[in-house]
């Protein structure tokens, strides 16, 4: 027997950063959008904890128990007191290291792959717990739709939100590490006081209306000069997206994938022939959200 589950990509459309936190992290207002690209993560009955990867980027992956999948069928199995004996293979489409939560996406699947594949019946309240414990990210990839995340994006609501809003990214070379990036934001703030992240009134309004325009007014993130900074190439992608036609571009999360809102599905296939023809990113997607969580394939 073997357990497939699917797991989406996110975009922040608000990602509000405070100061770091005697821990390490920081402080945020951040909400959440599950889009359309998915990873699949299949857990098989295996002799020991073992981790395979295909498809874009798979060679960046660690295949270690430094991967978040493998972290998360280990902290799993110690929960139930039983062995993490599971081969887990991830067929990747989100984009690795890209600031859109892959490698939370396979940690989230993992957890609820091994809980299927061992008839654990671990609660949603549990779940969540141990994603939590995985990482700031990797609640959201469980829950999906859209939600704000504070704490350091581990404590969710839910947001509702009307119709779909539509998407392209513009995927880069290479990763960027979250880690480096928040440095470098640490860095660039210095001096600065410190600020409350707290959701934008204006943000909650449109995602709820569903209004694309409205939206694209409010979308914003604090990473985003740090990203800029680090991967200087990215302003000629943005710059790109806009001239383009999209309402809206912004760096996804800690980048350096970046995120164009547009009107509509026509609108969005426009936006991406035109960035493509740009030369200015290595690959484009297109995408619409929200989407639903993690969920097992049947
Ligand atoms: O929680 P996660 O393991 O995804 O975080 C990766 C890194 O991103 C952390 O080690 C930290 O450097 C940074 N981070 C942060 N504040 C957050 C979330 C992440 O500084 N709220």
């Amino acid at each position: 027997m073997t357990v497939t589950v699917r797991v989406p990509a996110k975009v922040n459309v608000q990602l509000s950063v405070g100061a770091a936190r005697p821990d390490g992290f920081h402080d945020l207002a951040n909400v959440f959008l599950a889009v359309g690209l998915h990873d699949e993560v299949t857990a098989a009955p295996a002799d020991e904890l073992r981790i395979t990867c295909e498809g874009p980027g798979s060679d960046q992956v660690p295949l270690d128990g430094s991967n978040l999948a493998a972290r998360a069928a280990t902290a799993l199995a110690r929960r139930h007191g039983r062995a993490p004996a599971v081969h887990l293979h991830i067929a990747k489409d989100i984009p690795v290291a890209g600031g859109m939560a892959g490698g939370s996406a396979d940690g989230a699947a993992a957890l609820l792959a091994c809980d299927a594949l061992w008839g654990t019946g671990t609660s949603r309240d549990e779940l969540l717990a141990l994603c939590a414990g995985l990482g700031s990210d990797v609640p959201f990839s469980l829950v999906g739709g859209a939600a704000l995340g504070v704490g350091r994006g581990e404590r969710l609501t839910p947001l509702p939100v009307s119709g779909t809003f539509h998407w392209v990214f513009a995927l880069a070379d290479g990763g960027l590490s979250t880690p480096a990036v928040y440095g470098e934001f640490d860095r660039l703030t210095a001096g600065t006081g410190p600020t409350t992240p707290l959701a934008s009134p204006p943000l909650l309004d449109a995602l709820r209306t569903g209004d694309a325009h409205a939206l694209a007014a409010a979308v914003s993130n604090d990473l985003q000069p740090a990203a800029l900074s680090l991967r200087p190439a990215l302003a000629d992608t943005l710059a790109a997206g806009a001239k383009a036609g999209a309402l809206a571009g912004l760096v996804s999360g800690s980048g350096p994938t970046t995120a164009f809102l547009t009107a509509g599905e026509a609108e969005a296939a426009e936006v991406a022939a035109a960035l493509r023809e740009t030369g200015t990113c290595r690959t484009v997607r297109t995408a619409t959200g929200p989407v639903p969580g993690a969920r097992v394939r049947h």
